[in-house]
């Protein structure tokens, strides 16, 4: 390893410091009582976030914590929160204020911990520091591999820390990882965020862009594979600029032929692309990629070039339409999906009907549909925005029942064919799960050994956003 690559990554000297904080705190969890210690761990946010969530767990694990889904039975309560909307952000607030009475019962026998997107953010810290006395360890995104050394420093001191450090540009490789998805599984190719769309938070909380080296990536994939995952999801903010820089032999599409050509039966998904960077070689190698699935979720955000401009999108409606057109060439069966937000600040009704406009012409599988949430910190925070919030509702609403109609028109017309499908646990109706490679859910009557399993299912039954069926 060359001296630049050593650089971006989190000394070694400083992941043998935490092994030995591990032990020392379990030797101090085992000198306090004999009893098996539980943490309860709550996700909130995306899947970047579920991948930290699986590798904070694993150094829980290795202190000596099993886990427990019911918040009154644990020793440790961590919750590890998300900024993207002021909605994400009342719910913490609302799960953390609920805890009050269980700390005051259990006192120092329950460790009560916050990390996360959302408390990296200084004056949110400052309101947990100030009214949420009660919780005991407070960490941001660049400390998610301290976990050892910062509950050793509140369970040895018995008190609070608070511990919001900027980051420095390092990945921390090699962390214990507990993963809980069965034949599912999430690999994080890169962290951060360049972009600075004008509304996000994220490259606020969670710093630049930083890449994992295509070693590591594909050392990670083939363990999975070997372990019996089934469905690999390659995550980053904005995986496309993967390795931007940083001199890698391989950029996103090369990566993605690299996992394909791993032996063995899986799949290969990815999120997010930004359409800015999503280029024909990338849709090139998903064309060429047998592993990688059909289904592309691209976010566009806005349909019209002044709310696209004013976002720092960096593209327009006319080149994101000639990626799609280009995509369906050269993969007519891609299932497209998107991200849109509804109410930007100085959103027009004719900005907004562009944003149908695409949305009809697209014809997503389906879209996940957000009413713009002002962000502390962000550009588009000083940025005019006198819609009425009942009006942009009324947007929004509009805005769903048109992909209602498209979601709808695309299920009918797979009816009678017959899919691929990863076969998951079923639900209450006692039927098994299953997922399309365009992500696209099914249901049917079948044995639960064929839990972990491709099967091929036939549709009988198309609903709006998911389908019946039986096996072929
Ligand atoms: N990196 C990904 C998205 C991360 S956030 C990308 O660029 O596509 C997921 C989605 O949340 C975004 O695509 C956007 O649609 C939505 N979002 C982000 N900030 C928001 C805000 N301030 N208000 C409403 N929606 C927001
Ligand atoms: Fe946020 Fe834009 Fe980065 Fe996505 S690309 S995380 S929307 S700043
Ligand atoms: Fe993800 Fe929310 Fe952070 S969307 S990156 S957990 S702000």
């Amino acid at each position: 390893m060359d001296q630049t690559q050593r650089g971006r990554f989190v000394p070694d000297a400083e992941m043998a410091r935490q092994t030995e904080y591990a032990l020392l705190c379990r030797e101090l969890l085992s000198a306090r009582s004999d009893a098996p210690k539980k943490a309860y761990v709550h996700t909130y946010g995306c899947q970047g976030n579920v991948a930290d969530s699986e590798r904070i767990k694993g150094q829980l694990r290795e202190i000596g914590y099993g886990f427990t889904e019911t918040p009154d039975d644990a020793d440790l309560i961590l919750f590890n929160t998300c900024a993207v909307r002021e909605h994400a952000e009342d719910r913490v607030f609302g799960n953390v204020g609920a805890l009050k009475r269980l700390k005051a019962e259990k006192k120092d026998a329950l460790v009560i911990a916050l990390c996360g997107c959302m408390v990296q953010q200084p004056h949110i810290a400052e309101k947990l520091r100030k009214s949420y006395p009660y919780v005991d360890l407070i960490f941001g995104t660049f400390a998610i591999h301290r976990v050892p050394e910062l509950l050793y420093r509140v369970l040895s001191a018995g008190r609070r820390l608070i511990e919001i450090t900027p980051g420095d540009g390092t990945i921390a490789e090699g962390l214990p990882v507990e993963r809980d998805r069965g034949v599912k599984a999430w690999l994080p190719v890169m962290y951060g965020c360049n972009n600075f769309c004008s509304y996000c938070i994220v490259p606020y909380v969670r710093g630049r862009e930083r890449s994992r080296t295509p070693d590591a990536v594909l050392a990670e994939a083939r363990a999975l594979v070997s372990d019996g995952a089934k469905d690999i999801t390659l995550l980053g903010q904005n995986v496309n600029s993967y390795g931007n820089g940083c001199g890698f032999d391989a950029d996103f599409p090369t990566l993605l032929r690299r996992i394909n050509d791993i032996p063995g039966d899986f799949r290969i998904r990815f999120m997010t692309s930004h359409p800015k960077d999503c280029t024909p070689a990338l849709l090139d190698a998903m064309a060429d990629c047998e592993k990688v699935a059909k289904h592309l979720h691209l976010p566009v955000q806005s349909g019209s070039d002044a709310i696209l401009k004013r976002m720092n999108r960096h593209y327009d409606r006319a080149k994101y339409l000639s990626l799609i057109e280009y995509a369906r060439k050269v993969m007519p069966e891609l299932s497209i999906t998107s991200d849109i937000i509804v109410g930007f600040p100085g959103e027009t009704r004719e900005d907004f009907e562009q944003t149908l406009d695409l949305v009809r012409r697209v014809e997503y599988t389906s879209l996940f549909t957000f009413i713009y949430s002002k962000r502390q910190g962000t550009p588009a925070a000083a940025m005019d925005d006198p819609t009425p919030p009942a009006e942009k509702s009324a947007r929004f609403r509009e805005l769903c029942g048109l992909q209602e109609e498209i979601a709808s028109r695309r299920t009918a017309a797979m009816k009678d064919r017959v899919f691929r499908v990863l076969t998951e646990p079923g639900d209450e109706e006692g039927l098994l799960c299953g997922r399309t490679e365009g992500n696209v859910i099914i249901k049917f009557p079948g044995d639960p050994a064929l839990i972990g399993q491709f099967t091929d299912v036939r549709v009988t039954r198309p609903r709006t956003w998911m389908l019946y069926g039986e096996q072929a």
